[in-house]
This record gives structure tokens, sequence and C-alpha cells, in this order.
């Protein structure tokens, strides 16, 4: 088994030894080089997801012929309800999906295995570019890798998102936040195969959902950077984005020879693996502040077992016994809530003992959680004051009643010293980047087309020679 072989380190970081069945085809699918046993699994892994969802309702019209009437519908009721929120905001309801920053944070985490090979399930058709009749997808897929530009990549747009957040080094997600990601990226590496499905999954995919403009609006709220997801309202658009695409893309490759009745109908099975996994709904649903301490606590406590002094005890133990025992984290908060002063719950934080040690002047646990696991302690002590949305770098009595400032507004103050400060990073310092343009320039006809095709698939296409591939790619005569 060579699943862990260069995963990429960036939101995928795994500490546990077993990894589950989704996130081991995921990391398996995710590399550059696709032996003839992944490509196998690949489509077993399709099938049995097929078979799964084969009795699911599908979000699709009976014909193919009703497709624009039904997206032009679905995108009216779409912002008919989003203008409902915005109503109800204004009116003073609380934001819909994250109670505070924590929340947001748990979000993004959740649903990076999905967004870290978005736009995948398409890669397969570029090994076809050619064909007139994929060109919609082809293009939506190169649209997805931002035409080779590093600043419109949207799996780099989030790797850059996770990593200012400092949640690249985070502990992977639940084996179910892998489903999804999996299932793009079997459709992506099988795709002459299940080419119907391809389609459905992207008609169905590419539409613009309601999630999407609240999440933006959210993070945006949150002071988080809410570009990747304002990208896909615009790039998911009815009127020439991925979703009119998406459609076009169907009416143009029903079949005229063969059974078009047919092809439709796996042309709606496919869409309903877009539904499959931990979608957006179940990651938000699934923040619980204190059981996410707990589980924070569980994963530290082999590293702090053995390394508190023999006088630090709690309820009659010592520290580094309770350490001892992982499974015991809970208890161990427990005692820490009913220990005079240790938790101070609904209080700022500062007056907690147990945050002394991990933030301030003289902390002495300072380094020891990550800035993802602080901000959730943080929330969590705070409890409903915490819907400020105020990170935990800030001191609760000093921002007393004042207004979070929006992302984009702090965005546009930064923005002149960003513009000098932050130039381009360079993307020539690369060990890929020299082996590919020299393969590339001793290359022609067909090998340099697959060369290419390699580069653009979602192991790769990210990277430095990822994006020069795609540049060649979109600019190919
Ligand atoms: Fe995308």
């Amino acid at each position: 088994m060579h699943a862990l072989a260069g995963a990429p380190r960036l939101g995928l970081v795994s500490r546990r030894s077993a990894l589950g069945p989704h996130e081991q085809l995921y990391r398996r699918l995710l590399q550059p080089h696709l032996d003839e046993q992944s490509l196998h699994d690949a489509a077993s892994y399709l099938d049995d997801n097929l078979r799964a969802v084969g009795g699911e309702p599908v979000d699709l019209p009976d014909t193919p012929a009703q497709l624009h009437e039904w997206m032009e519908d679905g995108a009216r009721d779409v912002m008919r309800r989003y203008g409902e929120y915005m109503r109800e905001r204004e009116e003073g309801a609380p934001r819909r999906f994250f109670s505070n920053r924590a929340h947001a944070l748990y979000f993004l985490r959740m649903v990076a295995p999905t967004k870290l090979v978005d736009g995948s399930w398409l890669w397969g058709l570029t090994a076809q570019a050619d064909n007139p009749r994929l060109a919609p997808l082809v293009r939506t897929y190169l649209e997805e890798l931002g035409d080779g530009d590093p600043s419109k990549n949207h799996v780099l747009l989030y790797r850059r998102l996770l990593e200012g957040l400092g949640l690249d080094q985070e502990r992977a997600a639940p084996d179910a936040a892998w489903h999804q990601g999996a299932i793009q990226l079997a459709l992506g590496c099988q795709a002459e195969r299940y080419l119907p499905e391809v389609v459905g999954f992207n008609l169905g995919y590419e539409q613009l959902p309601l999630h999407l403009l609240i999440t933006a609006y959210e993070l945006d709220e949150l002071g988080i950077d809410p570009y990747y997801f304002t990208l896909h309202v615009t790039v998911d658009n009815g009127a020439s984005g991925h979703a009119r695409q998406a459609c076009d893309a169907v009416l143009g490759l029903l079949p005229r020879y063969g059974d078009a009745d047919a092809f439709w109908n796996r042309v709606r099975e496919g869409a309903k693996l877009g539904c499959v996994g931990m979608g957006t709904n179940e990651a938000i649903a699934g923040f619980d502040p204190r059981a996410e301490v707990v589980r924070i606590l569980t994963d530290k406590a082999p590293l702090g077992a053995g390394a508190h002094a023999s006088h630090c005890r709690l309820a009659g133990r010592s520290i580094n016994d309770w350490l001892r025992e992982p499974a015991g984290m809970d208890g161990f908060l427990r005692q820490l809530e009913q220990a005079p002063g240790w938790l101070r719950l609904g209080e700022p934080p500062v007056h907690s003992r147990f945050w002394q040690l991990l933030q301030g002047e003289r902390a002495q646990m300072f380094g020891v959680f990550s800035a993802y696991e602080l901000q959730v302690i943080h929330d969590w002590i705070r409890g409903s004051e915490s819907h400020d949305g105020m990170p935990f770098t800030e001191t609760a009595a000093t921002n007393e009643g004042a207004r979070r400032p929006r992302f984009r507004a702090m965005q546009a103050r930064a923005a002149r010293a960003k513009a000098v400060a932050a130039p381009l990073p360079g993307l020539e310092l690369d060990p890929d980047l020299a082996d590919f343009k020299r393969a590339w320039a001793g290359s022609s006809g067909a090998s340099r087309h697959a060369l290419m095709v390699s580069a653009l698939g979602p192991a790769s296409h990210w990277t430095p020679a990822g994006l020069y591939a795609t540049r060649l790619f979109a600019a190919r005569g």
C-alpha cells in the first residue's frame, strides 16, 4: 500500500495510523501517476456509490429539453431565498450558519478535502479536449484551474485560505469528510467509462446553491476572506458561467445515433453523486464546541503526558496520569470545569486560569495549541458572547461593544500596504518546473498532449509546473 506516498501537506495532515476507506481512496487517487489497481478501485467505488444513491430522488427535469428553464427557475429561487435571508439579517436575526469564529474555521476544515480537489471530476475530459462537444466542460475545467493564473486557481485559493488562517496543519477531518472528494477524483480518472455520470455530476454541482451565498456573507462578517466562495457565486452564474456551460454540455452530448434516453438516465444518476458524503449543511451542523474541545485535548494528551511537573494535580490525580488516558479527556474537562477558577464559562477567557496558561505574557503552555485550537477553546469559554466573532488574539475586555470590521473593509484599508509588501510568490523555484519544460520541449504530438494532461491533474495543476502546463494547454491552437 502506497496510500500516503506523496500526499500533499496542506490541509491533509493525518496523524492517525488507520485511515478510513474514503480517505484511503482519496489519497491513492491524488497521486501524479495512477496505477491500474487504483483506476480499477475508482470504478468499483463509483459503482458502489451509484448503487447506493439509486433510490434517491434527483432535482433534475424529466427531459433534457427543460434544462435551461430548470436552471433559470433554480437560480431565481436561490436569489429569492437569499433576499429573505438578507431581510432577516437586516431585521436583527443572528447568523444562520456560523455561531462564532471557531465554528467558521471548523467548517472550512471539514470541507477542505472536497475544496482541495475542486473541479477534479472534469479532469479526464482534457485527454479528449479536441472534441468540440466536450468544449464547454473543458472550458469549465480550465476556469477551475484559473487558466494557469495562480490568483484564480480554485484549489490554490483554498490552500492559501487555509494557510492564512493557520488551518493547514490541522488534523484531518473524519472519514465522511473525504467521501465527496473521493467521488470527484474517481470521476476525474474514469471519465471515458462514466461520461454521462461525469456530465450529470457537473450539472448538479455547478448550479448556484443558497449555502454558497450565505457562507460568503457570514465569513466576510467574521473577518474571514470570503473570496473562494464569492468567486463561485460569479463563476456558477446561469447567464454565461459554469451552470449554463453544464446545461449546454448535456444538450450537446446527447447521443444522435445511440439511446438518448439511456444517456439522460445516467446523467440523472450521476447528478445524485453530488450529494454523497459530508455536505455544507452537515459540516455546519457537526460543530459542537465542547465536543471539539474534548477532541482537541484527546489529540493533544499523548504529547502532554510526562511533560507536567508531578505537583500539577486535578481531582487527586496528576496531570500526567490524566493525559496518559486520552479517552478520558471528557472527564478531565469536567473536573476542570468544577475546579474553582480554572474555567469561568460565559466570562472573558482571561478570567480563567486554564486560558491564562495558554495565552498571555506568562503563559506556561504558550505554543502548545494551534491557532485553530485556541480559537475553539476561546469561543467555548465565552459561550454566547462569542457570537461577536472575536479572534482569540484580541482581548475581550478592550473590545466589548466594538463592531467587528468586515473582511472586505479590513482588506480595503490594507490594500495599499499589501501591494507593496506582498509581491506574487516566485513560481520558478520548483523541482518539477524545469523538468516539465524540458520534457515538453523534447516531445510532440500525442506524447506532448499526454504530458500536459498529466500535469493538469488534481495532484499537480496547482503547482508551478501544473500552472505552467495549464497556460500552455489553454493557449494551444
Ligand atoms: Fe471551483
